[in-house]
Formats: C-alpha cells, structure tokens, sequence
C-alpha cells in the first residue's frame, strides 16, 4: 500500500507482536490495511472488509477485535497481537496444535480469526464451559462449517492449558 502524504497523514507507535512499530498513514487507515499493507503481516485474512465475518480477528490488549474496521490511530500506544505472533521459539500456540489434532479447517482461511478469538478467551478464562467457547468464537464465520471441530479444537487447548 502506497504511504499518503498530506494533511491526514499521522504518525503512530504501537507494539506489534512484541516489537515496536511506528507507521505514517492516513488517518482513516485501518489496523488491518496497517498488519498487512505496511507490515506484511498477512497472517491476518481481509474476506468481508465490514465487520462481519471475523477472518481479520486480531488482539488488541489481550482483547479480541476486527482489524478492519478498527482505526490503526486508535492503537496508538497499544499492544497488538496477530497470528504470527502467538508461536514462541518455532512450536505452535497450544490452540494451534490442538486445531491440527482435531481437524478444525478446512480451507484454512477463517483459521487465523477463529484461534486468536480462542486465544483471548483461554487468556481471560484457563477453563471456559462448552457453551462460552462457542460464544467465543460467535464471531467468525467458517463457510466450510468447520464449527464442531473448532469447539473441539477450543476445548481442546483448555484442557491441556495454554503457555
Ligand atoms: S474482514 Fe474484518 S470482519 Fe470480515
Ligand atoms: S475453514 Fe474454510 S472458512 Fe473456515
């Protein structure tokens, strides 16, 4: 993505994925044109660009959010985690493995949203019930309808525990 100059352009320092990051850019640019246009981090999926369908999930805070329709400028200062950065020394996230283990895709391209949404909920509760896995994940559509096993996938990774 070309970086604009002019009147609303502005300047913004964030951690990405435990990194300083400082971008230039339109002011009405999103977090996810940010990830993927200027970070190259495309780990991170552009499908419904809307707020619809969740395959742009990314953490902000620990909190879950769609980077598409959330403002870069408004994670000015924060700490922003995505897909690529949830695996430590070259091993999968437990939510990783444990979508492997139960098959939990399969074109793959909800993947991304569906573990970070996880991810946040095993960060703000180690033991969820069934039932607030499948709300977790309320929010990121999967049209191969790979649901069943992403709850599994989900319950999965909580019982072995997250690092
Ligand atoms: S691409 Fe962001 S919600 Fe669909
Ligand atoms: S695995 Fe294809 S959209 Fe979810």
């Amino acid at each position: 993505m070309p970086p604009v100059r002019g009147p609303n352009a502005v300047d913004i320092a964030l951690t990405v994925n435990g990194h300083a990051a400082t971008a230039h850019l339109p002011s009405q640019r999103s977090l996810l044109e940010l990830l993927r246009g200027e970070l190259g981090l495309t780990g991170t999926k552009l499908v419904c660009n809307a707020g619809n369908c969740g395959a742009c999930t990314v953490l902000v805070d620990d909190r879950p959010v769609y980077s598409c329709i959330t403002l870069a400028v408004a994670c000015e200062g924060k700490r922003v985690e995505t897909i690529e950065g949830i695996s430590k020394d070259g091993e999968l996230h437990p939510v990783q493995e444990a979508f492997i283990d139960h098959d939990a895709y399969q074109c793959g391209f909800c993947t991304p949203g569906q573990v970070m949404s996880i991810v946040a909920l095993l960060r703000s509760k180690a033991k969820p019930t069934e039932d607030e896995m499948r709300r977790a994940v309320t929010g990121n559509l999967c049209r191969c309808g790979a649901y069943v096993n992403i709850v599994k996938a989900g319950m999965s990774a909580a019982r072995r525990g997250t690092k």
